[in-house]
């Protein structure tokens, strides 16, 4: 079968975009997942969090001048720091959360922040909030836990 010229030039045009095509979708596909495992803060042994240097112990860890990271262990019930000791951190400040479970999954919400994740035993919830005014904040589970998903919260100060 004869093909003309510019059907010929059609055809390779078509080529090359299925191919830019195919090459954009697979970068599409490794670049936002990329992210996303930057963005959460990986995996871990739910058996094993005192092993764990963030999560044997759970503590508020200045890590810039402005900067906070706050380790935080969501189990039935309650939250470590945040239920017995609130969560402390001074105004002005960036605050990421990082909080996984030992047993099943919960929610950890700072209520009136745009900080709401689940927990998931075996991953680490990674969040990040700014902490301006000085106030008080409710943290709660929003995910049923058990019979004592109800009493499970806590609270964050930001204090002056
Ligand atoms: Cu923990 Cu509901």
């Amino acid at each position: 079968m004869h093909i003309h010229a510019y059907e010929k030039l059609w055809l390779a045009l078509s080529i090359v975009l299925i191919l830019l095509l195919i090459g954009s979708v697979t970068y599409g596909a490794v670049g936002p997942g990329i992210a996303m495992v930057s963005d959460s803060g990986g995996q871990i042994d739910a058996t094993a969090l005192d092993e764990d240097d963030r999560f044997a112990d759970p503590r508020v860890e200045q890590v810039g001048e402005n900067s906070y990271e706050v380790y935080v262990v969501a189990f039935q019930y309650g939250f470590d720091p945040g239920t017995i000791d609130p969560i402390v951190v001074p105004e002005n400040s960036e605050v990421t959360f990082y909080i996984t479970s030992p047993d099943v999954i919960h929610g950890f919400e700072v209520v009136g922040t745009n900080a709401n994740t689940m927990v998931v035993p075996g991953e680490v919830a990674e969040i990040t909030v700014e902490a301006n005014e000085p106030r008080e904040y409710g943290i709660v589970c929003n995910e049923y836990c058990g019979a004592g998903h109800h009493d499970m919260e806590g609270t964050m100060e930001v204090v002056t």
